[in-house]
């Protein structure tokens, strides 16, 4: 057949079109199988609640298919604090389950336990709280989106001695998060001119406060500065503290905002008014997008879930998955994925985000005080550190 000169080029551009045309949503392509770890049993399943929820959040706002990709949630549970069945349940899910990802991540242990694995099998691990600075060094395939204790801490030290908490006794827990926290405390804080009276580390597995707490009242300090993990850990340490009767003495309790878990304010009451905490996310933060998510979140949650941080960070990381995979049209190569996420930046529930090329979080900072609003607790905001990196430097 012979086509006029005309026809011709009309058909290469046609072709041309074809091959550029983004690939459109279709049963046909593999589905986008996505390793989801967190906590879904014992003192750990607040995680996985939280997980899923800002999961659905997310879906019902953008869709379930990603540039023509069905996205597959796989789901497994961590347990808690449980390396060893952490290594398991990641190993599975790259040879069996044959995931292109893997996100979640609860605690530290968990994510230095998957570090080696996602090395050897290039998997992209995508960190949503696991926040000791450490895990990345020698894990050159994941990147973290929710925070490190350093980076909420290192600020907050300087904004205690500018504000007159100048006698402190440190409490933080003996693994790594913990000491993150404690010496990043103890630098700062003797930096800006603080006295620290000292320091305790209760165990990660037993929450049992008081004699700790009694070490405290004993160095008669004006606050006391703590650090554990959200969970079980803050309803222990909050009900030691008042039955010490510092509370009442007007002992102040200076924390990372895992202490101030909204999901928990109903397990610590009252005696929580009143501190201040040190984090990247409040159900409160007033924002549009926030307060859109938080309307979204009540309606897909279980009753008397609220939302946290774990939530806010999830749904920045699938914001970001879906960005990633859009970006390499529909394909997840592993080189190419850390490399678009070295220059990831977003607008999130808790504000701007960056992921800088340590693969790691910057953020603003944001200092709180525990308040009722409409006779809920809150972390109400009233100050900012602007993009703060993991290390604990502004770096605006
Ligand atoms: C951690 O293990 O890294 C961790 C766990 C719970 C938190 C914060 C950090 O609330």
């Amino acid at each position: 057949m012979k086509t006029s000169g005309l026809g011709g080029a009309w058909l290469a551009l046609v072709a041309l079109a074809a091959l550029m045309a983004p690939t459109p949503a279709s049963a046909e392509e593999p589905p986008l199988k996505i390793g989801l770890l967190g906590g879904y049993s014992g003192s750990a399943a607040l995680f996985g609640g939280q997980l899923d929820a800002a999961i659905k959040v997310f879906m019902e706002q953008r869709g379930d298919v990603v540039a023509g990709r069905k996205v597959e949630i796989i789901r497994r549970d961590t347990t808690g604090p449980a390396p060893d069945v952490v290594r398991r349940l990641v190993q599975e899910l790259i040879s069996r389950d044959k995931v292109d990802l893997i996100t979640g991540f609860d605690f530290t242990p968990n994510a230095l336990a998957a570090a080696g694995l996602s090395t050897q099998a290039k998997m992209p691990i995508i960190i949503v709280n696991a926040a000791t600075t450490e895990i990345l060094t020698n894990a050159p395939y994941m990147v973290r989106f929710g925070f490190t204790t350093g980076q909420a801490v290192a600020p907050f030290a300087r904004w205690a001695v500018k504000n007159g908490y100048t006698r402190v006794f440190a409490i933080y827990t003996d693994y790594g998060p913990g000491t993150e926290a404690g010496n990043t405390f103890k630098r700062v804080f003797a930096e800006a001119g603080g006295t620290l009276l000292g320091e305790v580390k209760p165990p990660l597995a037993s929450p049992d406060y008081s004699a700790y707490v009694q070490r405290a009242k004993d160095a008669n300090p004006q606050a006391i500065f703590i650090f554990a993990p959200a969970q079980d850990h803050p309803t222990a340490f909050l009900k030691a503290y008042k039955d010490s009767g510092m509370k009442d003495a007007g002992v102040k309790v200076l924390a990372t905002g895992d202490l101030s878990d909204e999901n928990q304010f109903d397990a610590l009451g009252d005696p929580a008014l009143g501190m201040i905490t040190t984090y990247h996310y409040s159900e409160s933060h007033d924002s549009p997008i926030n307060r859109e998510f938080v309307k979204a979140f009540y309606k897909v949650a279980r009753p008397g879930e609220r939302p946290n941080f774990v939530a806010a960070v999830t749904y920045d990381v699938f914001n970001a998955i879906y960005k990633i995979v859009e970006q390499q049209n529909g394909k997840i190569d592993p080189d190419k994925t850390i490399a678009l996420l070295k220059q990831y930046k977003a607008e999130g529930p808790r504000g701007p985000i960056a992921i800088d090329e340590n693969r790691d979080i910057v953020q603003n900072i944001y200092i709180r005080e525990v308040k009722k609003v409409d006779g809920k607790l809150q972390n109400v905001e009233f100050d900012m550190i602007p993009m703060v990196n993991d290390r604990g430097v502004e770096t605006k």
